[in-house]
């Protein structure tokens, strides 16, 4: 095994309260596209025409067939073994939670509990104008809000809003207590979710397949896939 692998394995063992931040890149190998890699989101969309407030104030035309495409395309997804692992992981108490960028539910779709989803959930549903929740179909079908007529969108958190507070809150008091956090799959590039890292005194590890200007100061960095590398890493744990 690799001694980065060994190492990580011997990490995790030893740690009291390890911490996760997991980015899109923890799905692309179950066929999410993520944002900013060659094939991601953002390559031949601009997110300000999409993700933001404005584009769903002013744009909602655009805005619902953006997320109605990110809807379908995840129907035929399913959580790879990289998600399996880190419920095993929670379940033998070698971590103790996963904050996640992440809107597709895979964490909790593979059986962790404790996760915190720092950008909402594609899952969800409400109205824009009385926050009341709505059903899937009537996002999908662009019916109006039933008690108010207002727009419908999901419940995941675009350019411009405020992350939910619980999840921030409890997030940050996670990688403040922890002696281990490991980031998986992100291009630290979005605020504030890139700050988490930074605020642990413990010990920090990414795992992306591309390093870049944002993770310089991590104590080990692995190149590689979420899955493969993790996979290495359950068996020596
Ligand atoms: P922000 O202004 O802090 O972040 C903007 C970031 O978005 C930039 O750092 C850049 O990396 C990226 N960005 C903006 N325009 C881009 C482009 N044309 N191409 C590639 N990247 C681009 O964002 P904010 O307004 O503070 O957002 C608040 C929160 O909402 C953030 O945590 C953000 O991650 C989240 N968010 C969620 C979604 C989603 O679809 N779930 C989309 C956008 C933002
Ligand atoms: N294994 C490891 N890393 C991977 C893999 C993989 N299989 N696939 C892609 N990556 C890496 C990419 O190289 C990239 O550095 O994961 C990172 C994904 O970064 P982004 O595409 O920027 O996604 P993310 O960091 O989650 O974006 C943050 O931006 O648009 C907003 O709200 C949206 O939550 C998103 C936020």
């Amino acid at each position: 095994y690799a001694p980065k692998i060994v190492t990580l394995s011997t990490w995790l063992k030893n740690s009291t309260h390890t911490t996760v931040l997991t980015g899109a890149g923890m799905s692309t190998e179950s066929n999410i596209p993520d944002f900013r890699s060659k094939e991601g989101w953002w390559n031949n969309i601009d997110p300000r025409t999409v993700a933001t407030t404005d584009a769903l104030r002013n744009n909602y035309d655009l805005f619902h067939e953006f997320y109605s495409m990110r809807i379908n395309g995840l129907r035929e997804c399913t959580p790879h073994k990289g998600h399996e692992i880190l419920a095993d992981w929670e379940h033998k108490g070698h971590i103790q939670a996963i904050a996640t960028q992440n809107v597709d539910g895979f964490h909790y779709a593979a059986g962790n509990e404790n996760v915190y989803e720092l950008h909402g959930s594609i899952h969800k549903f409400r109205c824009e104008n009385c926050a009341k929740s709505a059903e899937e179909e009537d996002f999908l079908s662009k019916s109006n809000c039933k008690y108010c007529g207002g727009k419908l969108r999901p419940g995941v958190v675009l350019f411009g809003e405020m992350l939910p507070e619980g999840s921030w809150s409890e997030s940050l008091s996670h990688f403040r207590k922890s002696d281990l956090v490991i980031v998986i799959g992100t291009s630290l590039e979005v605020y504030p979710a890139s700050q988490l890292p930074q605020m642990t005194n413990g010990k920090t590890v990414y795992i992306n397949v591309e390093v870049n200007a944002h993770n310089h100061n991590f104590d080990l960095i692995i190149e590689g896939k979420a899955g493969e590398v993790m996979k290495l890493v359950d068996e020596l744990v």
